[in-house]
C-alpha cells in the first residue's frame, strides 16, 4: 500500500479487497473476545476541523483495541491556529507519532500535510472526499450481498465528498454506479473525469432519482448541506425535495435493496423517518463498521514495510 490514503485512488483493487477481508476477520475476532496487541506502543495523531462522532470514535477506539493509544487533535488548541506552518506542524507530530487521521475543509492542505509528514495520514473527510468511508461502507455490503461485484449502486442526492469516493471506488473496484443529483449539484467534474478516465466500472450521473434507483441493489443517500454548507440549508431543502430516500422511491428498486446512509441524518430531508426506523439495521452496521475497517487501515498504514 502507498504510505497515505488521501483518496481512494491511492488504493488498488487488491489493497482494497485485503482491506475488507482483513475487517471482516477483525470484526470476528472482536466478537469471539479475542484481545489484539498488533500496534501496541503505536500512537495515532486525530487532527479534527470539523465535527465528528462516529469517525473520531470509531478510529479511537479501533487503535485501543489493537492495544496503541490516540491522542485527540483539536486544532484551535495548537498552533496551526496561530498560522504555524502545515509542514512544519507535520514534520514536528511524524516525530511523536506513528501515523495521522486528520479531518479538514481543503484537500490541498491535507496533501500537504501528507508531503510533509514522514508517517502515513489518513483522510477523516474533507470538503472533497471521504475515503475511509466508502471502505467500510463496501465492508457492509460485502456482509449483505456477499461481494461488490455485478451491484448496482444507486447515489440519491447531493454530489458531495462522499459522492466523490463512491465515484473513486467504482473506478477502482469496477463497480456499477449511477449517482442522481438535481441540476448544479453534480459531482466535481474533475473528481468525474478522472474516474471515467480510468475507464473501469460503470459511473453515470443523471437527474432523475427513480430511474437512477431502477434494479438498483444498493440506495444509498447523505445530507443535502454538508458540514461548511450550513447557510445553503434552507435553499438546498426546495432544491433537493424530490430527492427524498423514502419507501415510495425504494419501490423502484430490486426487493431486496438496502438502504445506506453514512450518518448523520437528516430525518424528514434526504431521508424519510419511517426508513431510517425501519427494522433493517444496515444504517446501524454500517456504522459499527467503521471501526472494523479503519482497524484494518491503521494496520495495513502503520505495518506498512
Ligand atoms: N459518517 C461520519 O463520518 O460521521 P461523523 O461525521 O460523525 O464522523
Ligand atoms: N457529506 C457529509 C458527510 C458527513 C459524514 C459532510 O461532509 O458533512
Amino acid at each position: 500500500m502507498k504510505k497515505d490514503l488521501l483518496t481512494l485512488l491511492d488504493l488498488t483493487k487488491s489493497d482494497c479487497d485485503i482491506l475488507f477481508k482483513r475487517a471482516i476477520e477483525l470484526k470476528k475476532r472482536r466478537k469471539k473476545g479475542i484481545r489484539e496487541t498488533l500496534l501496541s506502543g503505536k500512537t495515532l495523531g486525530l487532527i479534527f476541523d470539523k465535527p465528528s462522532t462516529r469517525t473520531r470514535v470509531s478510529f479511537e477506539t479501533a487503535l485501543i483495541q489493537l492495544g496503541g493509544t490516540p491522542i485527540f487533535i483539536n486544532s484551535k488548541d495548537t498552533q496551526i491556529s496561530r498560522d504555524e506552518p502545515v509542514m512544519d506542524t507535520a514534520r514536528v507530530l511524524s516525530r511523536y507519532l506513528d501515523c495521522l487521521a486528520i479531518r479538514t475543509f481543503s484537500q490541498d492542505l491535507l496533501e500537504g500535510f501528507a508531503t510533509s509528514a514522514t508517517i502515513p495520514v489518513i483522510n477523516a473527510l474533507t470538503d472533497l472526499y471521504h475515503p475511509t468511508q466508502v471502505l467500510s461502507d463496501l465492508m457492509t455490503i460485502i456482509e449483505y450481498k456477499g461481494g461488490y461485484e455485478g451491484l448496482k449502486i444507486a447515489w440519491v442526492g447531493d454530489g458531495n465528498n462522499v459522492s466523490h469516493s463512491w465515484i473513486n471506488a467504482a473506478a477502482t473496484l469496477g463497480l456499477d454506479l449511477v449517482l442522481a443529483c438535481p441540476e448544479g449539484y453534480y459531482p466535481n467534474t474533475a473528481i468525474l473525469k478522472r474516474a471515467l478516465d480510468i475507464g473501469v466500472g460503470s459511473i453515470r450521473v443523471i437527474s432523475d432519482p427513480i430511474e437512477a434507483v431502477q434494479e438498483a441493489d444498493v440506495i444509498y443517500t447523505d445530507v443535502w448541506a454538508s458540514m461548511g454548507q450550513e447557510s445553503e440549508h434552507i435553499a438546498r431543502k426546495k432544491v433537493f425535495k424530490a430527492y427524498q430516500v423514502n419507501r415510495e422511491l425504494v419501490r423502484h428498486a430490486r426487493n431486496d435493496a438496502i438502504v445506506m446512509h453514512c450518518l448523520p441524518a437528516h430525518r424528514g430531508e434526504e431521508i424519510s423517518e419511517e426508513l431510517m426506523d425501519s427494522p433493517l439495521p444496515v444504517i446501524w452496521d454500517q456504522s459499527e463498521n467503521k471501526m472494523h475497517m479503519n482497524k484494518a487501515i491503521l494496520e495495513a498504514l502503520m505495518t506498512n514495510p
